[in-house]
């Protein structure tokens, strides 16, 4: 019999090092109980977090705390169903009705999750003979979608505008062809030059995918995203978002203006055979975009710590992934796992946490500490994790 667990593993081995070094299990951490969006108890001690999606900090919003109490209590814990049988209720009718308002859009479909969303709409409107044109740094929900749908492929470096025009001209004239981009990569956390690309593909012939699963609520005079802030929220074919970051939840959604895209309700499969959304999470969810509307105070805030943190971190000495902030995301790039697992552990002494990231979700092998700053951390919160982060990074000498 062959195991089939063996190519698992070199990915064993890697663990196994790492832990044998002594260095806490970074991929295991427990919140043993969580205090507001922007602080948690973690190993019996009170920790800043700064490496959840909570952007806009809705997670403890009191009318949405309500909305998901009033809704468990009138409508029960689940649907066991499936949106297309006994799985819609009016709650997921109105966070429809919400996330149009919130684009200004036709049509608007919501899924269990944003990972569904990219599954759901790449493999359905886009199969065989038909191309994907992807930035090669594309989330695995979007690559997944791909291989569901039996497209082809095309890749193109990462946010390269001329790359993506070479391979859009070598594409055959009539074919079908869907060009997926994010409009904040969430990695390194840097924004794509959507105004340029989306024109490009449409000059080519191609419609348009825009994943903002990190900008909305964030980014964009509505918080409509990436493509709202460059002017070109018209040229996107299709939007898709995710209600687990900004919107504080979980759930996932496509909006468009395609006049037929309500067949998608029929035809996609991650929409059909699943069971729906429980009302709690869509009534929460509905009460936050609703109140993301006017999120524009906050938005400025959180730009305002995202700066800070980014100089801060800047000034300190540290290797940042981009030149300046151009999201919440700010990326630290360690030189390795192991001292970027070290580096994590000494942060999470300070009573910090982060996301450490690695291959194959991170570009080119890097290991990095992700912060995600949220519109809910305080200026002092910032200068504290500015101060954490600078005793750290000399204690374990990835800053001098
Ligand atoms: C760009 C992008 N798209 C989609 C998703 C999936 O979202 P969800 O957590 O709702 O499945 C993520 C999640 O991290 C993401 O980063």
């Amino acid at each position: 019999m062959t195991d089939l667990f063996s190519k698992f593993d070199p990915l064993i081995e890697q663990r196994r090092a790492l832990l044998d070094t002594g260095v806490t299990d970074p991929f295991s951490l427990v919140m043993e109980k969580v205090l507001s969006p922007t602080t948690a108890i973690c190993n019996g001690r009170e920790t800043i977090l700064l490496g959840t999606y909570n952007y806009m900090g809705m997670t403890f919003d009191e009318d949405v705390i309500k909305a998901g109490q009033d809704a468990l209590r009138d409508f029960g814990a689940g649907t066991t169903g499936s949106r297309v049988l006994n799985g819609t209720y009016q709650g997921h009718k109105e966070v429809e009705e919400a996330l149009k308002e919130f684009y200004a859009m036709d049509h608007a479909m919501v899924f269990s999750t944003g990972y569904q969303a990219n599954l759901g709409i790449i493999s359905t409107i886009a199969g065989k003979g038909d191309y994907v044109i992807l930035d090669i740094d594309s989330h695995a929900s979007i690559y997944d979608g791909c291989k569901m749908g039996d497209a082809e492929i095309v890749a193109f470096r990462h946010n390269d505008i001329e790359a993506l025009e070479k391979r859009l001209k070598r594409l055959p004239a009539d074919a079908g062809k869907l060009v997926v981009l994010e409009g904040v990569y969430s990695m390194l956390g840097d924004i794509a030059p959507l105004d340029k690309m989306v024109k490009l593909a449409k000059q080519y012939g191609a419609m348009v995918l825009v994943d903002e699963a990190h900008s909305m609520g964030f980014i964009g005079e509505h918080g409509r995203g990436v493509a709202e802030a460059q002017g070109v929220l018209d040229d996107v074919d299709f939007v898709i978002g995710t209600f687990s970051k900004s919107v504080g939840t979980v759930g996932g959604f496509c909006v468009s203006n395609h006049p037929k895209f309500e067949i998608m309700r029929l035809v996609c499969r991650p929409y059909v055979f699943t069971a729906s959304l429980p009302p709690s999470v869509v009534a929460t969810a509905a009460t936050s975009i609703r109140k993301l509307m006017h999120g524009s105070n906050k938005r400025a805030h959180l730009w305002e710590n995202s700066k800070t943190l980014h100089k801060g971190l800047t000034d300190a000495g540290f290797e940042l992934g981009t030149k300046e902030a151009h999201s919440a995301i700010i990326a630290v790039i360690m030189p390795d796992l192991e001292r970027g697992a070290m580096m994590w552990e000494a942060l999470l002494e300070e009573g910090l946490y982060v996301n450490l990231a690695r291959p194959p979700a991170t570009p080119a092998g890097m290991t990095l500490l992700r912060c995600s700053l949220c519109a809910e951390h305080s200026s002092d919160q910032v200068g504290e994790i500015l101060a954490r982060f600078t005793r750290a990074g000399k204690r374990v000498g990835i800053i001098a």
